[in-house]
């Protein structure tokens, strides 16, 4: 069922403050994606800058790293067949006005900024950012 393809996915600071992390997680589950590895933290400034930092050219990315370091975020590994591009098409646009009906984004982002949901846009980055968070010890791809 799965095909070892695995991506980054974030429940942001707004998503968790709103409540809306079990319903997500809910989501996840329910789109066939098996969780390899999930944490509950909250990453300093300049964590978020690490993080984010192909956007540091952008003119948004002082509040961007200033959202994420905000409060507690949940981050996790997901697997599924497609996993990059399945996360992606559920999350929705990055803007909620322009998202489909029933993605994340759309059911509970609050802005384009502050938007409940991050995804690996690619298998390369999905590698480098999963690295980010966890370990080899907490980590296991069989
Ligand atoms: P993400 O990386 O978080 O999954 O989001 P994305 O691919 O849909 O969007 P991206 O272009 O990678 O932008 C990263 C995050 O920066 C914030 N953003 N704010 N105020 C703005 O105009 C603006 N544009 C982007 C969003 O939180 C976006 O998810
Ligand atoms: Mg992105």
């Amino acid at each position: 069922m799965f095909e070892n393809e695995y991506t980054l996915i974030m429940i942001k600071p707004d998503a968790v403050a709103d409540g809306h992390t079990g319903s997500i997680i809910k989501r996840i589950e329910d789109e066939g994606f098996r969780v390899r590895a999930i944490k509950y933290v909250r990453l300093s400034k300049a964590q978020a800058k690490e993080f984010y930092k192909i956007h540091k050219e952008r003119p948004f990315f002082n509040e961007l790293t200033e959202f994420i370091a905000s409060g507690h975020l949940v981050a996790a590994c997901l697997e599924r067949a497609n996993a990059v591009e399945h996360w992606r098409k559920v999350i929705g646009a990055t803007n909620p006005e322009e998202a489909d009906e029933g993605t994340i984004r759309k059911l509970f982002a609050r802005s384009k900024g502050e938007n409940a949901v991050h995804g690996s846009d690619s298998v390369e980055n999905a590698q480098i950012e999963t690295d980010f968070f966890f370990s080899r010890m907490e980590l296991v791809k069989e």
